[in-house]
Formats: structure tokens, sequence, C-alpha cells
């Protein structure tokens, strides 16, 4: 089988390894012409797929920025950003270049899955009219499904194969080809019954989890209140062995997915008189958490006689999450800018974000951040971090992830 991947990033450069690694042939497109020429030497940009595994596959796998070598392909998938504009609202700016650039090239017989997280009727609505400009009918010259992407950047006990897979196509036969071809990377493929309900199934994941986690969040704002260890709490409650599923609270949501991906939905709700409350509020908690952890900052440097202003401030982890380079609407970013607006000295350390050019700083080995600091904030702990190293020999830890629970210090402060 010969494979397009449309989108070569976190989600379409590991679907491609896996096909590749099955032993098909994969035209990878993107239009970012640095990645491309990167991955024409087998260098990554994708934490989770190393050099080596590009190179062991360097003979299936061809990456370009021309849509015209999809003209041969059984299959396309497109794994593009979706984005929100500035005003929180969906930005479906990068699909539509993709869903155009493929129908220019688009051949009877081919089968189009979208699996780029999005809202409700994107595929049917948005999609479709956009191939279906190359002449051809969706459902009848060529197949159309819906296929969300669960991967989990920095994972290890689940992978593409061992997490199952869903599947909504726009007709019965577009679903048992979009089936078919996910049954050649993961082990269980779910078909459901439209691109609609696979659309929301993975809304409902994500929203899942921002809620859950606004949840913990507004309990850690109140637990600093009421001087109770959120981290205590949150631990007992999760020995009930049922009925309760632990989340834990932390300096605000990042990444692509769980700071972004609720809007879709509640902008999508908006067009049919239904107000998701709910989903806003959660969005609105959890947005709100890197103005606390800045409160608290500003707090415990007091406590220290110390201002914001003219205080050497070290932050450690940048990233979204542990494991991973990936700074799309990292807290940690607008920590920085919040502290760097009220005159604080940033310095920061991440082995994974060699550089932070927007701010004009590079990291710091972990050492020379400690020594030079008047406080170090831990706002994501990479594998490997020396918690107690940084307890012992900083002046002053804030610790937002709990990473310290455990040890107590009079140094220390947590959420
Ligand atoms: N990263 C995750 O953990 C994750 C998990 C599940 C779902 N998703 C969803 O998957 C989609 C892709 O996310 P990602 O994290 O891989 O994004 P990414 O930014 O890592 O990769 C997207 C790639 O698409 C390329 N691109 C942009 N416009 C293009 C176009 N018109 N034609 C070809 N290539 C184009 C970009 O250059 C980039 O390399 C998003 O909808 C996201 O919400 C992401």
């Amino acid at each position: 089988m010969k494979v397009g991947i449309i989108g070569l990033g976190y989600v379409g450069l590991p679907l491609a390894v896996a096909f590749c690694e099955a032993g098909h042939e994969v035209v990878g497109v993107d239009t970012d012409s640095r990645i491309i020429d990167a991955l024409a030497r087998s260098r990554s940009h994708v934490e989770d797929v190393p050099d080596e595994l590009l190179a062991s596959i360097a003979a299936s796998f061809r990456a370009t920025t021309r849509y015209a070598d999809l003209a041969k392909v059984d299959a396309a998938i497109i794994a593009v950003p979706t984005p929100l504009t500035r005003n929180r609202e969906p930005d479906l700016g990068p699909l539509s270049a993709a869903g155009t650039a493929l129908a220019g090239v688009l051949q009877a017989g081919q089968l189009v899955v979208l699996q780029s997280t999005t809202y409700p009727g994107t595929t049917r609505e948005r999609l479709v009219p956009m191939l279906e400009e190359s002449g051809l009918a969706a459902g009848r010259d060529f197949h159309v499904a819906f296929s969300p992407e669960r991967i989990d950047p920095g994972r290890s006990d689940y992978t593409m194969r061992t997490t199952p897979k869903i599947v909504g196509g726009l007709t019965d036969a577009c679903l048992a080809k979009a089936v078919e071809l996910f049954e050649i990377v993961c082990d269980q493929v779910i078909p459901v019954s439209s691109p609609e309900s696979a659309e929301l199934t993975k809304l409902l994941e994500n929203v899942f989890r921002s809620v859950n986690i606004a949840l913990v969040n507004e309990l850690a704002v109140l637990c600093d209140r009421m001087n109770i260890d959120v981290w205590e709490v949150v631990e007992s409650a999760a020995t009930k062995p049922y009925g309760f599923m632990s989340f834990k609270p932390g300096p605000g949501m990042g990444g692509h997915c769980l700071p972004v991906d609720p809007f879709y939905l509640a902008w999508r709700a908006r067009e049919f008189d239904q107000p998701t409350e709910f989903i806003e509020l959660a969005g609105e908690v959890n947005q709100r958490m890197p103005y606390f952890c800045v409160e608290k900052i500003t707090h415990a440097l007091n406590e220290q006689a110390k201002p914001v202003n003219g205080s050497r401030v070290a932050i450690v982890g940048i990233s979204y999450k542990p494991g991973v380079g990936d700074l799309r609407e990292s807290p940690a970013l607008r920590i920085i800018r919040l502290l760097a607006e009220h005159g604080g000295q940033l310095t920061y350390h991440d082995d994974f974000v060699p550089e932070l050019p927007d701010f004009g700083l590079s990291s710091q080995p972990l050492e020379g951040a400690i020594e030079d600091a008047d406080c170090v904030v831990i706002v994501t702990a990479h594998p490997g971090l020396d918690i107690e190293r940084i307890v012992r020999e900083a002046p002053l830890v804030v610790d937002f992830r709990g990473v310290t629970h455990g040890i107590e210090a009079p140094n220390l402060v947590r959420l």
C-alpha cells in the first residue's frame, strides 16, 4: 500500500514511521521546507521518533513539500494543526490549505482521512466540499473518514499499536476502507456511525481532562487559602478503589490539545444555541492558573523581604509537560512574561528547550540556574531532575508540580 501523510509533526511523523515499519510505502507532505530538508537527512524534530528509526525506514519513506506526489497514494491522512485564532475561535487555515491542495491532485478511488482534532461537522461540511472542487464526489468517487489521534507524546506504556483507534466514515464503504487502513498500524480499530461521532469522541476525551484538571486546580487555590496540602488530599482520595479518578493540579494547561480543543466544541455549540458553560468555565479556571502561580511566587519572595522587581527568578522546565520540548501554550511562558513585566530577572533551565528566542533567553545548566537565583520555580519536572539538590541549594523553591511532596524545608513553597 502507498500512504500519504499531510503534516509531519507530533502526529504525522510517528504515523508515517508506523506504516513504513508495517512494510508500506509512505509519502509525507509538509509545507515547512526545513522539516523536509531535515527528514531527508533522517533528522527528526519529534522526540518520540529517534534519528536512527528514521534512517531505518529511509527506503520506504519520502518527505516532500509537493502535493503532486500524493496523486499516486491509496490513502491520504491529514494531520495538520488546528489552532485557535487570537480571539480563541477555531482556525481552520492549515486544514483549508491542505484540503484545497489535496483537491488539486485527488484521484478516483483514493481514501482521505482527517486526523486533526476539530469540531463535529468539519469533515462533512468543510473538508468534503473542498475535496469535491476536484470534480469527484465524496462517497462515490473517493472515500472520506475521520479518525482522531490519541497519541500522548512522551508516553511509552501505550503505543499507537496498543491504543484503540476510533474511525467514522462518510458512508459504510468509506468506513470499511478506513478501518482496513488503520488495522495495519493498530491492534484494535473501533468503528463509529459517522465522522461527527468520531470528531466528538476526541473532544469528549479532551474536555473530560480539561474539566477534571480545572476541578483540582480550583481545589488547589482553595487549599492554598485553607492551608491544606492539596497533593495529600488528591493522593488520599485516589486510594478509593472505585468512583474516583486522580487528576493533578498544576500551573495551567499546555500543549496543542487541552487548552485548545474545548474551545472548538464551545464555538460549534454556539451555532446550535446551546452554551457549554461547564466546558468554558474549565478553560477559564485553567487559564487563570499562571496568574495564581505568579501571585504565589510574589508572596514567597515577599516572605523573604524581596520584591519581584529586581529578583533573579530561575524557571525549571518550560515545556508544557515532562519529557518533551513542546512549548505550545505552555503555562511557563505566561509565568515568565508576567514576572518579566513585574521587573523579575528571568533565567531558565530546560534540557529539552535550548533556546527561547522570544525572550532572548537560552537554557542554563541547573547548577548555574540555582546558584544565581533568589527563587527557583519548578514549572515542569523533566525525568531525572534532581529535586533534592534544588531544595538543598536554592535559597527559595516554589514547586507547582508537587514533585517535592514529602520533603519539608523552610525554603520550600508548594502549590
Ligand atoms: N500533539 C499531540 O499530542 C496531538 C494529539 C492528538 C491530536 N493532535 C492533533 O493532531 C493535529 C496535528 O497536531 P501536531 O501536534 O502533529 O501538530 P504539529 O504542529 O506538530 O505538526 C503539524 C505539521 O503540519 C504542517 N503543516 C501545516 N500546514 C500544512 C499544510 N497546509 N500542508 C502540509 N503540512 C502542513 C506543519 O508544518 C507541521 O509540521 C492537530 O489537530 C492536533 O490537535 C495532536
